[in-house]
């Protein structure tokens, strides 16, 4: 996993959406995977002013978010759709017909869930798959003891998601109990993934996603399965790393790759 460790959440946003905007320049009808929260907010927010500044163009960009509330219809306030349309899609020239967010009010959730499985399927898979983090580790919605190989389909919220989500509520119970998510074997298969964290309450989640054990206890930690994620946080959510001096060696090692310092690197040098 490639560790980026930025001063701050709004430095780390904008290397997020630099990935963002480099992926929907080369392949302007690519697949992007959305998360909601406050954490991602600040990407987004770089992301209009790339469109709105710079042309950025999402004409053909599909998209697919990561979870819903169970009971909330899409005009709800804390709907995800609201979210996302307030949030971002209402500020780009996204097709409305390409962002999918799963439905919170489907009447067949089992079907609903095939359903939205076959749609990426059919878009041909998640491109690039934004993520932030609980802080019990989980992704989306697979809370503590999500099968690692799960797919889309209903979750119960633990009481921590519940209590850190009831700000956004106005009280623990108002929340609903039930989401319907993305599973996480559903994230793995997306051809590259971020996961976004900031701030000292993350730090515990982040330590544990990045160099804890693979397991089901912290669904984030499944990622270091995966063939290509960077994880961008801030010095807050880096805080618990132990390994902080070699994320810099590679990203300086990195940084020189790209400007083409190749003989620094000792690439092409005879060593002996
Ligand atoms: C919810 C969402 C997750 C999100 C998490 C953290 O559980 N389903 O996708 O990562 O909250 O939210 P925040 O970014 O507000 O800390």
């Amino acid at each position: 996993m490639r560790v980026i460790i930025e001063l701050d959440a709004e430095l780390a946003s904008r290397r997020c959406a630099r990935f963002v905007a480099d992926l929907v320049r080369k392949e302007p009808n690519c697949v992007l995977g959305l998360a909601t929260g406050s954490t991602p907010l600040l990407t987004y927010r770089e992301l209009i002013r790339m469109h709105k500044e710079e042309g950025l163009d999402f004409s053909q960009v599909t998209t697919f978010n990561l979870d819903e509330y169970v009971g909330l219809s899409s005009v709800h306030p804390q709907s995800y759709r609201q979210f996302m349309q307030v949030n971002l899609f209402d500020h780009l020239n996204i097709n409305p017909n390409g962002t999918n967010i799963p439905d919170g009010r489907a009447l067949d959730f089992e079907a609903h869930c095939r359903q939205y499985e076959q749609r990426i399927h059919d878009a041909g898979g998640i491109d690039l798959q934004i993520l932030g983090i609980g802080s019990d580790g989980h992704i989306a919605f697979n809370e503590p003891g999500s099968s690692l190989g799960s797919r889309t389909r209903l979750k119960t919220l633990t009481s921590e998601t519940i209590r850190d989500n009831a700000r956004f509520f106005g009280g623990e119970d108002k929340v609903p109990r039930l989401a319907v998510t993305m599973g996480v074997g559903t994230i793995l298969e997306s051809r590259r993934c971020i996961l976004l964290a900031f701030g000292a309450h993350k730090a515990a989640a982040i330590r544990d996603t990045v160099e804890g054990s693979v397991t089901a206890q912290v669904t984030a930690s499944a990622l270091q399965l995966h063939r290509e994620v960077v994880c961008i946080c801030d010095e807050a959510a880096a805080g618990l790393l132990v390994r902080r001096a070699y994320y810099a060696e590679v990203e300086r090692a990195q940084s020189l790759l790209e400007a083409g310092e190749r003989t620094q690197l000792g690439i092409g040098n005879q060593l002996g």
